[in-house]
């Protein structure tokens, strides 16, 4: 596949895919967006104790490293379950300046630790931290009240409109537990409606900076 590295408006680095005409993050800010869509909306509606998250689409593995913080100075306890059907190069990942911008330099190896960590198995990166990576499609999952927390953050309906249906989005509420929500910065009136129909109650909510709304699915 190709991919750019290319630099988003608060310096932080994301990767475009020219065929899909398509970026992994916001040009405004792609640290910006994944704290504020999965960590200030999705994760911290929880306070504290264990939260079991699933990703859809692990990629740069910036929220897996966003979510891995916030368990420095929290009572947290993560089991993180990111699905990656197609994974990138090593010589791409490495070339990514998260670290450096949060300041998290000493953290490098947990980085490096979960993009070489082996497909299906379960890794015990920090006490706090458990972590597992897929090589499957959101497609093949079959997940039944699993998650407290599901971290939406598929390419937009434009460039992958077969990851914003109905029956991607029946899986994704059976997945999670009663009271557990699903974050995605879309915030498309038609995926709105999609998940209302499978059982979310959706709400809007204001979006990262250069996007007014992103919505969070709660399961009652
Ligand atoms: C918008 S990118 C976001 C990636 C990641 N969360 C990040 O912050 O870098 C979408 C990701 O979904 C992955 N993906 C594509 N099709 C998928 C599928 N059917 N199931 C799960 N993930 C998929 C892509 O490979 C890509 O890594």
């Amino acid at each position: 596949m190709d991919i750019n590295l290319i630099t988003t408006q608060d310096g932080s680095h994301t990767l475009e895919v020219p065929s899909l005409k398509e970026r992994y993050h916001s040009i405004h800010g792609a640290i910006q967006e994944s704290k504020h869509v999965f960590i200030e909306m999705g994760l911290r509606h929880f306070s504290s104790g264990y939260i079991s998250i699933l990703e859809v689409g692990f990629g740069t593995g910036l929220n897996a490293f966003l979510t891995f913080l916030e368990t420095t100075d929290k009572e947290i306890l993560i089991s993180y379950h990111a699905l990656e059907p197609f994974p990138l190069p090593f010589s791409c990942t490495t070339k990514l300046n998260y670290l450096q911008l949060l300041e998290a330099e000493k953290f490098q190896e947990i980085f490096n630790s979960m993009h070489h960590a082996p497909w299906n198995q379960t890794i015990q990166i920090t006490p706090k931290y458990k972590f597992q990576k897929l090589p499957c499609q959101v497609q093949e999952t079959n997940y039944k009240t699993e998650f407290e927390l599901i971290y939406y953050d598929a390419f937009a309906p434009h460039a992958q409109a077969e990851m914003w249906n109905k029956s991607i989005f029946s899986k994704m509420v059976k997945a999670l537990k009663s009271g557990g929500i699903l974050v995605t910065y879309c915030a498309k009136g038609d995926v709105r409606r999609t998940m209302q129909k499978v059982g979310f109650q959706v709400q809007k909510l204001p979006g990262p900076p250069g996007k007014r709304e992103m919505l969070r699915g709660i399961k009652p």
